[in-house]
């Protein structure tokens, strides 16, 4: 292992060091509760690029919000990571937000456009290949990158549908859970969130 690549992770080491000195001297019991227990009212459901940190362009603290990251935020009924996660955020957390944000220029739903192999990823981004096609006239009308952007937004609120339609959700709405799904685009050129639809606060009647 070169000298350079041990530099570059001792500098996590040091500056989660660093990090946990400054959070105790600010607030001496922060730790001593974050261990009893976490109450995070949100759960975050966001792409695994680098670029999107939940935490940190939400200004939010660890306890704050549960996070599942995955390659173009899918939401897959068949998928048991997602489920497991939404399934502990809602029944045993009782998060009251769940957020599911894509970003423009996603990697993954650009590669979703493109007509060539990626490889294994392909299958995981099958459902959004079936998005576009789904869309293909609107999709196709549109320059690359304007087309990219678009199916950005079109997967997230297609997302958000698919977690509406979960038994998790249709159950946690039943018995009377106050319980809303957001749909967000971030925008990695200016680091700014936007919302592209009203929360969802009750089982949708369309599929
Ligand atoms: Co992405």
């Amino acid at each position: 292992m070169g000298r350079n690549i041990m530099k570059e992770y001792e500098r996590l080491l040091s500056n989660n060091r660093e990090w946990a000195e400054s959070v105790h001297s600010a607030d001496p019991g922060f730790f001593d509760r974050l261990a009893n227990q976490q109450r995070p009212r949100f759960l975050w459901i966001g792409c695994s690029d680098s670029r999107v940190p939940a935490n940190q362009i939400t200004g939010l603290m660890p306890g704050e919000v549960f996070v599942h990251r995955n390659v173009a935020n899918v939401v897959a009924e068949t998928d048991f990571n997602v489920l497991a996660v939404l399934q502990y955020a809602v029944d045993v957390l009782k998060v009251k937000h769940v957020i599911i944000c894509g970003h423009y220029g996603c990697g993954g739903v650009t590669a979703a456009l493109e007509n060539f192999r990626h490889g294994m990823i392909d299958n995981w981004l099958s459902g959004i290949r079936a998005l576009r096609r789904q869309h293909r006239e609107e999709i196709d009308s549109l320059p690359a990158d304007a087309a990219c952007d678009r199916l950005c937004e079109l997967n997230v609120l297609a997302q958000a549908k698919h977690a509406a339609h979960t038994t998790i959700f249709e159950d946690a709405w039943e018995r009377g859970q106050e319980l809303a799904i957001h749909s967000w685009i971030y925008r990695l050129d200016n680091g700014i969130i936007n919302p592209l639809a009203p929360p969802i606060t009750a089982p949708l009647e369309e599929s």
